[in-house]
């Protein structure tokens, strides 16, 4: 992708959640987070990937662009329309590519052809055996339709639309560099409905797969074996309840956080039995829920690999003139894909 233009307003539509982030990028490469903003939403404004409450997040675009003036805005949708496949094709010209490509999705995409916007990206080349990989990418014109809508309704205009998987590994590669072509390093994002896995195995993405499950499985439990409400059981998960926390609470977490680690786990299983790789290397965690310590324990003791928190201050610090760090504080790994999107520019060419 090159990198033109201005950078575009990130803005992060999750389940629980809005986030936003602005990036300044000057001339040397040097990053600087101007604007973070944070709006939760209430529940069931969105459930199962559908938009239910459209006021609720119409109300969050006002107040986070209130009195804004920049309004280009980088979007994300939710995996719960997309599918992403990864295809070997003989090698061929971007134009023969562009030719040929939707006659490839049909074959690759179990939607009608109509209903989806197709993207893809080739992301090797063997020459010596005539094939490359392509990316395949099919979004549900629907899905993507009812969210641009509603953002074009608070004056906001959308100018890219991205996934969750490709704005981590943009998070990552701008913070932490070009991945180490001999390792293979899986990006999970957690958020509060959805997981999703990117494996990076000779610097690209080898896999992805979403799981279905976040951090309100967890809230969920504890608010059903407690007998106790939503944001009471949301506070004792995160550790920030006023008064003490029921000794039945960590038992609880466990629990959930296990069959969430064992989904996780068979994927990198399926993955390192199909490619023939022998090991994953590192694990880098993002979304709310990579704040879950558990979690981390669990994944770690169970794929027997380093899993780490991924640090998006490495790609732009906040700028202490107009980004409040107490509203980042706790924050950061639920600003990842809000910053994966703020590094996408407003004239930036793909290329394939
Ligand atoms: N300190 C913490 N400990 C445990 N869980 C946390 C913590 N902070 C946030 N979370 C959880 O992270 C989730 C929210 O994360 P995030 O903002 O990444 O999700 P989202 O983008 O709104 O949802 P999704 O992308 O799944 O639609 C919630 O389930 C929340 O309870
Ligand atoms: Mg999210």
């Amino acid at each position: 992708m090159a990198s033109e233009g201005k950078n575009l307003v990130g803005v992060d539509v999750g389940t629980s959640s809005i986030k936003v982030c602005e990036i300044k990028e000057d001339r040397k490469g040097g990053r600087v987070l101007t604007r973070f903003g944070y709006h939760p939403l209430p529940p069931q404004t969105i459930v199962d990937g559908h938009i239910m409450n459209a006021g609720a997040i119409v109300e969050g675009f006002d107040r986070l662009f209130h009195k804004v003036k920049r309004r280009d805005v980088a979007l994300r949708v939710s995996g719960h329309s997309v599918i992403i496949k990864k295809i070997t094709m003989p090698v061929m010209t971007s134009a023969e590519l562009a030719e040929q490509i939707n006659w490839e999705a049909e074959q690759h995409i179990p939607f009608e052809l109509a209903d989806v916007q197709v993207d893809y990206q080739v992301v090797s080349r063997r020459e010596d055996q005539g094939q490359m990989d392509v990316l395949l990418v099919a979004a549900k014109k629907e899905e993507i339709g009812d969210l641009t809508n509603l953002a074009m309704e608070a004056k906001l205009k959308p100018k890219v639309v991205d996934l969750d998987a490709f704005t981590v590994q943009n998070c990552f590669e701008t913070g932490y560099g070009a991945p180490d072509p001999t390792q293979t390093i899986v990006l999970i994002h957690s958020g509060a409905s959805l997981t999703t896995l990117n494996i990076i195995s000779q610097g690209t993405t080898a896999f992805t797969r979403d799981v279905v499950n976040g951090g309100n499985a967890v809230t969920e439990e504890i608010q059903r074996q407690l007998g106790i409400s939503q944001e009471e059981a949301e506070a004792f998960k995160c550790g920030n309840a006023h008064g003490a926390i029921p000794e039945e609470v960590p038992s609880i977490v466990r629990g959930v956080v296990e069959s969430l680690a064992g989904e996780i786990q068979r994927s990198l299983d399926f993955y390192l039995a199909t490619s023939g790789e022998q090991q994953i290397h590192r694990v880098y965690m993002s979304g709310g829920t990579a704040n879950l310590v558990p979690l981390q324990e669990e994944l770690s003791a169970r794929c027997q690999v380093d899993v780490s928190v991924l640090d998006p201050l490495l790609v732009a610090q906040p700028d202490p003139g107009s980004v409040d760090p107490v509203a980042l504080q706790g924050r950061s790994a639920q600003a990842v894909v809000a910053y994966g999107l703020a590094l996408r520019k407003d004239k930036e060419r793909r290329l394939s």
